[in-house]
């Protein structure tokens, strides 16, 4: 990890090694916290971090839905997210505010335990490598099922439900593919272990629905809004393994992710085993978008100062 010089800490920037909490954390025993992962990127005219807007509200609505109050305003959380990049010096940053339960009491009732509140901004590439725009990424379906919304709320971002992501990714890599598809409950396909998929047959492009369990991503919402403009049609559908295998095309989204075509499946090649041209056109608007190079998309993006 490429460190920055701070870290912006309940309130104040602290330096990036002063950042600390006490092992007696809430949120390090029961995995009670929610968090948010964001990118800034160095356009034409400065550094602009790409809408902002919904990444705070589905922080605040993570919070919510974990019954967490977080003690400050969404406008001095906005200020702080554009501050931590500022004040690094950082021309592009991927952005992770944390919001946890500090030390308190213990037990699983966080009765008279602080809501404690990290900004963490630093330089991070492409998330699934350097080759994965091009070349795409090579998946696997995972024995591990998507948290379920019976037992979850998977469509916020909560700390603790990261262990099913992080069993997925790990058994991925341990058996030589880049990532995992995981399923929902029943037999549909929810989503990547962080990544939302969607997959293209005959020009028709389609998305499991939010109801499997999948987070409902701002990227994935961004792409079926500039597949509109690009006149392609989208469905948000339950989606078998045995349609991801005989897709056309197949790719990722996500903030860390991007836009990444997914060429093969248990070691089946989805169409030619590169990126289609569909993934393709998808993914150079959208880093067009989110690069400021679309002026039509202009009011997603927010200047760090
Ligand atoms: C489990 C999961 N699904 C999907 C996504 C994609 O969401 P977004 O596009 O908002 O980054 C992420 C990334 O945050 C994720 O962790």
């Amino acid at each position: 990890m490429e460190k920055s010089k701070y870290i912006w800490f309940n309130g104040n920037f602290v330096n990036w090694e002063d950042a600390k909490v006490s092992v007696m954390s809430h949120t390090l025993h029961y995995g009670t916290g929610v968090f948010e992962g964001i990118r800034a990127r160095h356009c034409s005219d400065g550094t602009y971090i790409f809408r902002l807007f919904d990444h705070v509200e589905r922080l605040y609505q993570s919070a919510d839905a974990y019954n967490m109050k977080i003690p400050y305003t969404k406008e001095e959380i906005t200020q702080a997210i554009k501050d931590s990049v500022h004040q690094n010096n950082l021309s592009s940053a991927y952005i992770r505010p944390l919001v946890f339960f500090g030390e308190g009491e213990m037990g699983l009732l966080p009765k008279n335990v602080p809501v404690w509140v990290s900004i963490s901004a630093w330089n991070w590439g492409a998330y699934l490598g350097d080759d994965a725009g091009n070349s795409g990424v090579k998946v696997c379906i995972s024995k591990w099922k998507r948290i379920s919304p019976q037992s979850f709320k998977p469509y916020s971002k909560g700390v603790g439900g990261y262990m099913n992501s992080t069993l997925a990714k790990v058994e991925a890599v341990k058996n030589g593919y880049d990532d995992a598809i995981m399923l929902g409950d029943g037999e549909v396909v929810a989503e990547g272990s962080g990544q939302n998929v969607f997959s293209i047959k005959k020009g028709v492009i389609t998305t499991p629905p939010i109801e499997t369990g999948a987070l409902g991503g701002i990227t994935r919402k961004t792409v079926l809004e500039l597949c509109k403009e690009l006149n392609i049609e989208t469905k948000e559908q339950n989606l078998t393994v045995d349609d991801l295998k005989t897709s056309d095309e197949l790719f990722f989204t996500g903030t860390a992710t991007e836009v990444v075509g997914v060429v093969s499946i248990d070691g089946d090649n989805i169409g030619s085993g590169l990126p289609g041209e569909i993934t393709k056109t998808i993914r150079s608007k959208y880093l067009d978008v989110v690069n400021g190079r679309d002026k039509m998309y202009s009011h997603y993006l927010e200047n760090v100062k």
